[in-house]
């Protein structure tokens, strides 16, 4: 067995300030080379990198053994430090440098498939593949450690306002969210399916029926759904519920962590309370229930314009329930070509958009696809309606009102991004409130859950639930940051007879109620509380606030664009004899 030096300093942390102390050091081979006497090595630890200088005046061996490193072999050396001649300005060590006088090889390593560097553009499925070795970058120790560090102050400050943190079962009955379930077979009961949960929603219900008060947890959310940057199968949530709650209070409570949090971990002040801002006004302003208010290109809705104008594409969508609407892009005239034009008319048409009418005002006049369609009065009306000026742009849709808002939302987005208004560093953080409570299939036409089953209607819309069930609120939020939807939470239902209603207005018989949730509206019998929470995704949070475009930089191990897990292949057959015993047989697909 080598030994195992003791170490009394991590890499990274070593400054001028320990000129003349031994030091013993462990870690990684970064690289290592050979000019004339000396051997330098980059010795990397997590915290980062220092310089070591081996020297003739060591024994032999010990010299050779220095010759001997290559980049990944694992080491320990024990040595001076002392200041370096030559500065290196690029690395945060890069004042000093330690003279080694002893060396244990742990481990060699074969030539790495990766290397270990930041600006490293090889592809993600290798770094997937080999993310041991991903993760030793600087980068990917970073993101690790500053979610640990949102992690510590979830727990700081939700411990501190009178929250327990609970776990909960990971083999459970299915909740619904809305997304597709991944099932767990049991042995002890064949034929019968575990689900991974979605998330902990029933749990934390009965918890509050338990007496818990306030409840969060760091919670494991399992959802086999299609993947997307920001979309995990399994990912995390900071889940919380608390008993005797208001809509107010639930969103104070968050505004004083979110605060928290943004001082701690990135040192920043932000303004609380956020603003508040209805689905409605949303939807109509952005295009979107999770606006991106860091820059403008508002919505404007010319419906009532369009209705009788002379040209068929917006008179029709009008005439057919739709809308028109579009986005004024200011000097948008001159930096657009003909050309590029066509582009953002592609780029609707991914969100189902048949066409995007598009003007052009310039000094001369107009310039576009559809003002020959329009009187005169018709023009001057439109350009008042974006209040357009010479050298602006207008992009129009035409549809039904949730293809015009999909496609404007996206496109204001797209055309901020290429004009980089969406300021990295500023942090919008928004409340969306009054959700719809349902919505409507558009292929069976049956209501669904906006949020999900468990959530409060406004006490104010109880007498529509089943004569107007599209036009309820719920009392359910959002927060919002920056265009992404970190979270979202409701008040619940606490009354077993709503909460039946409820059920019935989404299509559940008698049977499947009792059988899905007939555990909880028994819970209900015995006395429960009024509780409402809500539940972030951590990962987003992580990837927002690191400036990452992907939450798979925020996690340990991700799994890829397929669902599988590259570092172990999973997921993988099983014997037939483990098969057997779960009584599963497979069909031939
Ligand atoms: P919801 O379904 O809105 O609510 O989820 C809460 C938050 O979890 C994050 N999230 C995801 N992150 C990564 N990958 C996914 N596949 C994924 N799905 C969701 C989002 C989302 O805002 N039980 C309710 C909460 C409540 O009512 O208290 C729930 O799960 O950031
Ligand atoms: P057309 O009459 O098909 O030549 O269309 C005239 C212009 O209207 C073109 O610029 C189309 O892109 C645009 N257009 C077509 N359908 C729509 C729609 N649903 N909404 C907005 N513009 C559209």
């Amino acid at each position: 067995m080598t030994e195992v030096f003791r170490r009394t300093h991590m890499c990274g942390q070593l400054a001028l300030s320990d000129a003349g102390k031994k030091v013993v050091l462990n870690g990684w081979v970064q690289k290592s080379r050979r000019l004339g006497g000396l051997i330098f090595t980059d010795l990397r630890d997590k915290t980062g990198m220092v310089q070591i200088v081996f020297d003739e005046s060591i024994p032999e061996d010990v010299f050779a053994l220095a010759e001997s490193l290559r980049s990944e072999y694992v080491v320990g050396v024990k040595g001076l430090v002392r200041e370096r001649e030559a500065k290196n300005a690029e690395l945060a060590t890069g004042e000093i440098e330690v003279l080694a006088d002893s060396l244990v090889l742990y481990s060699v390593a074969e030539t790495p498939p990766i290397y270990v560097k930041d600006d490293d553009n090889v592809s993600e499925d290798l770094r997937l593949k080999y993310r041991y070795i991903d993760l030793r970058k600087n980068r990917m120790q970073r993101n690790l450690t500053f979610r640990h560090q949102i992690c510590k102050v979830t727990r700081d400050y939700f411990s501190e306002t009178g929250f327990t943190e609970i776990e909960t079962p990971v083999l459970v009955k299915p909740t619904p969210e809305g997304a597709r379930d991944y099932l767990v077979p049991s042995r002890v009961h064949p034929g019968d399916f575990y689900a991974l949960p979605q998330s902990p929603q029933l749990y934390k219900q009965l918890l509050m029926a338990g007496g818990s008060d306030r409840y969060f947890q760091i919670a494991k959310c399992f959802r086999d759904e299609d993947l997307r940057a920001d979309r995990q199968p399994e990912f995390t949530q900071i889940d919380l519920e608390m008993s005797f709650i208001t809509p107010d209070e639930v969103l104070e409570i968050q505004e004083g962590f979110l605060k928290r949090l943004m001082k701690e971990v990135m040192q920043l002040d932000i303004e609380t309370p956020f603003p508040r801002m209805c689905y409605k006004e949303a939807m109509g302003r952005f295009g979107s229930d999770k606006p991106d208010t860091r820059f403008g290109y508002e919505l404007v809705d010319i419906s009532a314009l369009a209705k009788d104008s002379g040209f068929s594409v917006f008179a029709n969508a009008i005439a057919q329930g739709g809308s028109v609407r579009g986005i004024c892009i200011e000097g948008g005239a001159e930096r657009f070509s003909r050309k590029e034009v066509d582009k953002l008319v592609d780029f609707v048409k991914i969100y189902g958009a048949k066409g995007l009418a598009w003007l052009k005002v310039s000094a001369e006049g107009l310039q576009s696809s559809f003002s020959k369609f329009l009187s005169e009065k018709e023009q001057r009306d439109l350009l008042q309606a974006f209040s357009a000026k010479v050298g602006d742009l207008l992009l129009i849709v035409a549809d039904k009102d949730k293809i015009v808002f999909d496609a404007l939302g996206a496109l204001r987005i797209h055309i901020a991004d290429r004009f980089a208004l969406r300021h990295p560093k500023k942090y919008n953080f928004l409340w969306v409130v009054d959700f719809p409570l349902l919505e409507k299939e558009e292929e069976t036409g049956r209501y669904k859950a906006m949020h999900h089953p468990f959530t409060s209607p406004h006490p104010n819309d109880l007498d529509k639930l089943e004569t107007a069930p599209g036009d309820v609120r719920a009392l359910a939020y959002d927060i919002v940051l920056n265009g992404t939807e970190l979270g979202g939470g409701s008040i619940r239902i606490h009354d077993r007879d709503l909460q039946n209603r409820m059920f019935t207005i989404l299509g559940l018989s008698a049977e499947e109620i009792e059988n899905k949730f007939g555990f909880l509206l028994e819970a209900f019998r015995y006395g429960v509380p009024p509780h409402g929470g809500l539940a972030y995704g951590l990962d987003r949070l992580v990837m927002l606030l690191l400036g990452e475009d992907s939450i798979r930089e925020t996690m340990a191990f991700p799994k890829n664009q397929a669902a599988e897990d590259p570092v172990s292949a999973a997921p993988g057959a099983v014997d037939e004899e483990q098969m057997f015993e779960l009584g599963i047989q497979l069909l031939d697909f």
